[in-house]
């Protein structure tokens, strides 16, 4: 069965005392109502893992990377690796997330290199795909994402597989307000499914997670997580209100199976 999640992306947002303080309350959430159904992660801004990671030892919560570098070492000004994300106690790091292909340039062959070299240092990537609204418009939303798993994950062993987490998140859907209704986001979850079945088997492909992200809030979290192919959540704005990150964490608990 796949790992059910809720995974929380700060991405370029609070400083040093609010990231303490959504953690901490998390921390004391998880203490006071412990979760046996679901992971919970959050994934902060660079300047804060190793913080984060402190916070959270010995904890429910684990640290994710929001990026990191293909390469190994080196003369990579500006950039952090995998073997640094490893040192400084990070056991997850996004891949591929819209904002980072669409601003930053990341392309395809970059984010499979970075894939295996998350891989490589023992490191599970959220591999993150998603469709434009022209593209969904246009009917081209299935082949969109289909290339772009093909293109991410079509080099890995299937024993290697359910050691990447995927998010789908519709680029129409994320910070927008706007979410994939729940026959949306399932039909998309289901032919992912099916598309890892044809890289690896079934088997396999049951033990992936798939995570769904766009605008998840509390208000549509429990349409969502009670997909059957949904295993949990990505969300960014909903994720750095310490009220609704735990009511999303409450949800989580309560519908993911
Ligand atoms: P959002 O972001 O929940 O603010 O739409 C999700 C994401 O980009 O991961």
């Amino acid at each position: 069965m796949a790992r059910k999640i809720v995974a929380g992306n700060w991405k370029m947002n609070l400083n040093l005392a609010e990231g303490a303080a959504l953690v901490k309350a998390a921390n004391d959430y998880l203490n006071a109502n412990p979760v046996k159904h679901i992971d919970v992660i959050v994934a902060p801004p660079a300047h804060q893992l190793v913080q984060t990671v402190k916070l959270a030892t010995n904890t429910k919560l684990s640290t994710v990377a929001q990026n990191m570098a293909a390469h190994e070492n080196g003369a990579y000004t500006g950039e952090i690796s995998a073997s640094m994300l490893v040192d400084a106690g990070v056991e997850l790091v996004i891949v591929g997330h819209s904002e980072r292909r669409e601003i930053f340039g990341e392309d395809d062959a970059l984010l499979e290199q970075k894939l295996h070299k998350a891989l490589e240092h023992g490191l599970y990537p959220i591999f993150c795909v998603g469709e434009t609204l022209e593209q969904r418009k246009a009917g081209e939303h299935f082949k969109h994402i289909e290339n772009q798993l093909q293109a991410g994950l079509s080099k890995f062993a299937a024993d290697q597989l359910p050691q990447i987490i995927i998010a789908y998140e519709p680029i129409w859907a994320i910070g927008t307000g706007e979410t994939a209704s729940n026959e949306q986001a399932q039909e998309m979850h289901a032919f992912i499914r099916k598309h890892l079945a044809t890289i690896s088997n079934a088997a396999v492909a049951d033990e992936v997670s798939i995570l769904y992200g766009g605008s998840v809030k509390p208000a549509n979290a429990r349409g969502l997580f009670g997909q059957p192919d949904i295993d949990g959540g990505l969300i960014g704005g909903a994720s750095i209100q310490i009220d609704s990150f735990l009511e999303l964490i409450k949800i989580g608990e309560d519908i993911l199976r």
